[in-house]
Formats: structure tokens, C-alpha cells, sequence
């Protein structure tokens, strides 16, 4: 197969997280047949070792895809791309400050992908599959981000997509889905509730839709979410950082980028320790912290609570916050959660270094400081935090916390008025 020109993955299979079970990788699968686990692609690392130069893949163009053979698309011309990854590793120093660490970068994965999140680096992946598998219609359920991209990837690919937001989705995010053609809904209820309830209609009527969604494990398209972790070594010389914080909810984001991180240095590509991963939840809702902090091998539910991060709030995330366990564990990483006070002070940081994101993705700004708090961390370690989410996804919740400008008559006297109080109040 290797000599067939069209081929660029390194594909071997899926392997099953839960009892090893190796499967092809020709079709879509959604769960071990032995078992029901988790399915993992794996790949031949000895042969991209020998036949890949990481120095050839740094001048590709900045993309996901130029760790296109650690991904699994079997045929490039079948890869459906708006330009996601390849996102900044921006080193912010105003908020390592105020924190009080000596190095901090953010990987700013929300302004600059193509709908604003991290979701386009799966996304991408996922519609790319879809489109080399033969299917003509996705869908997802959605807290928000996830259906804003698969609706932009469907258009590009020409396929019908089906949506449907759960209770926390934004006015954006399913503004943006609909406008890019997706047939969206909305159920109110808690989202396992109602992903529970959507699976069984769906697995009774069985239409051959691409599935993305929640409570269906697509084993293909979150490889994508690993770029993640290679664009940040590349950035910082092929050096891995110490910490890596994500705002989490199952969370795919630590499980690849963990995976992430352990394939480059198992192809030699990078040097040092691999990094400490942490999941960062909202306080209120917040399984995988729970069960990471009482030492549980297994996620028990939560009830939930109220959070204004609400894209990130999932009371039960089953058995990917149990492969997320493994990652934080193995990786000898943490689980922290943020109150919605954290939360504004993490916009407020990243708002002085010019970022503006969504309260869900600043998660992990507050979340350095309790690693410090707590004596996990050393302040003298180089953090990566994560932010997943662009402000404009969330455009009223912004407004409760910096407000809109006034509204004045054209008159001098309000003008200088006007004038007076900014230079009066100005900081930087
Ligand atoms: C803004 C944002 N950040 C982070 C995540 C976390 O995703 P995961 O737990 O799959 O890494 C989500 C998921 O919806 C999100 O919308
Ligand atoms: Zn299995």
C-alpha cells in the first residue's frame, strides 16, 4: 500500500483504549465490537521515523495537515480545509505577572481557526473522512462550537449537515451553523439527558449520517486535536513546555495532545520531559476533577451547576473522562476547577494581551494560579494555556462584563466631557 502515491497516513489500525482490540480502519466504527471501548488510531512510527524529516514538515504550509501522515486521511485530495491550525503560541507576559511565573504562552486556538474554536482542527478531519467514506449527510449534538464547525466543513464539502444544540449552545454559535446551511435545533434539558435521548431515535430510524456528535465516538476525527500539541513544540524549537492546561470536557483536548506530544518525541522530533497535562473544569461542574482529586478510577456523574462557561459544563463525561484520567495520571498532570470569578479574571488578563474569548476558553488562565496555589506547579516552569473559544461566540455574556460604549449627542461639551474622563482613567 505504501507505494501507492495517493496514500499519506501511516494508519495501522484502531486499537481499543479498554482491552487492546485491533481493528482496519476502512470504515467508521463507533465502538470496539469485543468490548464497546474506545477506539485509538494507531500508526507505523518506525516508518515515518525513517521516511519523514521533521525539518520537511516545519516548511510545509502552516496547517493540520502538514502532520498530515500522523493523521488519518488515506487520500489528500480528499482532505476538506478552511484553513484551520497553525494557530499562535502567543508568550504574554503581562499575564505570567500577574501570576506570578516566569513564562507563560497562550495557544491562542480561538480567533484564528476558521469558526473561531478549537473544533476546526477535528472538524476538519471529521468531514475529510466523511467525504472519503462515501457519506452524504453529518450531524453532531452540539453544545455550540462543534456544530458551528461541522456546519462550515459541510458547506465546503458539499454535504448535508444536521444539528442539534444543547441547552447551553449561544445565539452565535447557532446563528453561524444556520447561516452556513445546517439544519439546526435545539433540545433544552441536561445534555446527557438529551444525548442519551437522540442516540436511541437515532439508533431505531438509523440514517447513514456521519456522526460528530456527543455520546458517539467518532474514532477518526479527533486526531486532529494532536496539531494542537505539535504546533506548540514546533513554536518553542521542538522543546516540550512543562505544563499544558485545557479547558475540558470529556476532554479529547488532553487525551490527544497528549497523544500528541508522545508521538513526536517517540519519533525523536522533540527532546525533554513530556509536559504536564491538566484538565480545567468550572468548579459547578466539574467530573473529571472530582474524580481525578478523590482518586476514582472511574467518572461518577455530577449534579450540576450553574456556570458561565457554559460550552465546557457537561455533569457526566463517561468513558472519555476515564481515558482523560489516564492521560492526567500517566502524564503526572492535574484537574482544577474555576469559579465564574476565576473565570472573569482570566477574560480580564487576556483582554489586557489583546485576546478576546469566550468565558469558556479562559479557563485556564485562573487555573495556573491554583497549580501554584497548591504547590503542584513551580513558578520557574514554562505553562501553555489553552484558549479554545473566539469572544464573539459569546457576545452578550462580553457585554455583561466590559459593556458597550455610551451613547452621546453630537456636542462639544459631551465630548469633552467624554475626553476628560478617559485621560483621566486611562491605564495600560
Ligand atoms: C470553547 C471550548 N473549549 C473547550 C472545549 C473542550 O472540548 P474537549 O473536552 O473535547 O477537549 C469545548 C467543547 O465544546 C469548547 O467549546
Ligand atoms: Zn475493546
Amino acid at each position: 500500500l505504501r507505494n501507492r502515491r495517493w496514500i499519506v497516513t501511516y494508519i495501522e489500525g484502531l486499537r481499543c483504549v479498554r482491552c487492546g482490540e485491533e481493528i482496519g480502519y476502512e470504515r467508521v466504527v463507533y465502538s470496539c465490537p469485543r468490548c464497546g471501548g474506545l477506539l485509538d488510531p494507531y500508526y507505523n512510527y518506525n516508518s515515518i521515523a525513517e521516511n519523514v524529516k521533521r525539518e520537511d514538515v516545519s516548511r510545509r504550509p502552516s496547517s493540520i495537515w502538514k502532520w498530515k501522515e500522523l493523521l488519518p486521511v488515506i487520500n489528500e485530495s480528499n482532505i476538506v480545509s478552511l484553513g484551520e491550525g497553525g494557530t499562535p503560541l502567543i508568550k504574554c507576559d503581562k499575564i505570567a505577572e500577574a501570576l506570578g511565573v516566569s513564562e507563560l504562552y497562550v495557544k491562542d486556538d480561538a480567533l484564528t481557526n476558521p469558526t473561531g474554536s478549537l473544533k476546526d482542527r477535528q472538524i476538519s478531519v471529521g468531514v475529510s473522512k466523511a467525504v472519503e467514506l462515501g457519506y452524504d449527510t453529518t450531524f453532531t449534538i452540539t453544545s455550540g462550537n462543534n456544530g458551528a464547525s461541522l456546519a462550515a466543513y459541510s458547506a465546503k464539502a458539499g454535504l448535508k449537515c444536521v444539528i442539534i444544540f444543547t441547552t447551553g449552545a449561544t445565539k452565535e454559535k447557532m446563528l453561524m451553523a444556520t447561516a452556513l446551511g445546517a439544519r439546526t435545533i435545539k433540545i433544552k434539558g441536561e445534555d446527557s439527558l438529551v444525548a442519551t435521548a437522540v442516540n436511541n431515535v437515532l439508533s431505531g430510524e438509523k440514517p447513514d449520517w456521519y456522526d460528530c456528535g456527543f455520546r458517539v465516538f467518532e474514532p477518526f476525527m479527533y486526531e486532529g486535536r494532536k496539531t494542537n500539541a505539535m504546533e506548540v513544540c514546533e513554536s518553542l524549537g521542538w522543546k516540550n513546555p512543562d505544563w499544558v492546561l485545557h479547558p475540558s470536557v470529556g476532554s479529547m483536548g488532553v487525551i490527544k495532545a497528549w497523544k500528541g506530544y508522545k508521538e513526536l518525541s517517540k519519533l525523536g522530533w522533540t527532546t525533554g520531559k513530556l509536559p504536564k497535562m491538566t484538565a480545567v473544569q468550572p468548579a459547578n461542574v466539574a467530573p473529571i476533577v472530582k474524580a481525578f482529586r478523590e482518586k476514582l478510577s472511574e467518572i461518577v456523574p455530577v449534579e450540576p451547576g450553574k456556570t458561565i462557561a457554559e460550552a465546557i459544563a457537561c455533569a457526566d463525561t463517561g468513558d472519555l473522562g476515564k481515558w482523560t484520567l489516564d492521560a492526567l495520571r500517566e502524564s503526572g498532570g492535574s484537574a482544577v476547577g474555576v469559579t465564574d470569578d476565576d473565570v472573569v479574571y482570566g477574560l480580564k488578563l487576556l483582554a489586557r494581551e489583546g485576546i478576546f474569548v469566550e468565558p469558556s476558553a479562559a479557563v485556564t488562565i485562573p487555573a495556573v494560579k491554583k497549580l501554584l496555589d497548591e504547590g503542584v506547579a513551580d513558578r520557574n516552569e514554562i505553562f501553555v494555556c489553552e484558549v479554545t473559544g473566539a469572544g464573539w461566540k459569546n457576545f452578550s455574556f462580553a457585554e455583561g462584563v466590559f459593556g458597550l460604549p455610551k451613547v452621546i449627542p453630537p456636542e462639544e461639551k459631551e465630548i469633552k466631557k467624554f475626553l476628560s474622563e478617559y485621560l483621566e482613567n486611562f491605564s495600560a
